[in-house]
């Protein structure tokens, strides 16, 4: 089943707030970052996963110069393990790449297992270890990298 995307807009930030809260705790962005976030477009580029009226899953890169990053990327509990995720992050590499981008990074906690294999089964390698990186619980940060060049 092919998953509707979606630019993300202004009137679905609350929404937006919401998910992220659930999905990431204290660690979720602002309403004020949101609102950032969105005004840094056209550097900054945000999607949104659907399922009728309702928002199931958002993603964003920044794209600047010859390597563009993942800033975030997150999907309801409730849609999870349905294909959203993979969607979502093929249209930010589709964009990335389509944006003059050779590669595209991103950070993803050590012991985000769905995380780690949703990115190395697109196409992500792990290039580097940041040691002890989120605190309190001293977890390592892995940088992943998509070469754009020859990643589908
Ligand atoms: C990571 C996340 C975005 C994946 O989204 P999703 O819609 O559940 O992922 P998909 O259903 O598209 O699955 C894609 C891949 O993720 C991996 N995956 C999905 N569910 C998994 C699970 N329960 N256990 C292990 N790997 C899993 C698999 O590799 C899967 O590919 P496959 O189906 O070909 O095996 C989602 O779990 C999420 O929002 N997590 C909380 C927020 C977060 O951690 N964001 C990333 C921060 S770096």
């Amino acid at each position: 089943m092919t998953t509707p995307l979606r630019e993300l807009e202004w009137p679905d930030l609350a929404d937006i707030g919401a998910l992220d809260e659930q999905l990431f705790g204290q660690d979720a962005w602002s309403a004020r970052s949101w609102w950032a976030e969105l005004a840094g477009r056209p550097r900054r580029r945000y999607t949104v996963a659907t399922q009728g009226e309702r928002i199931v899953g958002y993603g964003g890169i920044d794209c600047a110069g010859a390597t563009a990053d993942v800033m975030t990327i997150g999907v309801d509990p409730a849609a999870q393990g349905a294909g959203v995720g993979r969607a979502l992050l093929a249209h930010l590499l589709r964009q990335a790449r389509e944006a003059g981008a050779e590669a595209l990074l991103l950070e993803v906690r050590a012991d985000n297992d769905r995380a780690r294999n949703l990115y190395l089964r697109a196409g992500f390698e792990h290039i580097q270890t940041r040691r002890n990186y989120y605190r309190p619980d001293n977890v390592d940060a892995h940088i992943l990298r998509a070469d754009l060049k020859v990643t589908a």
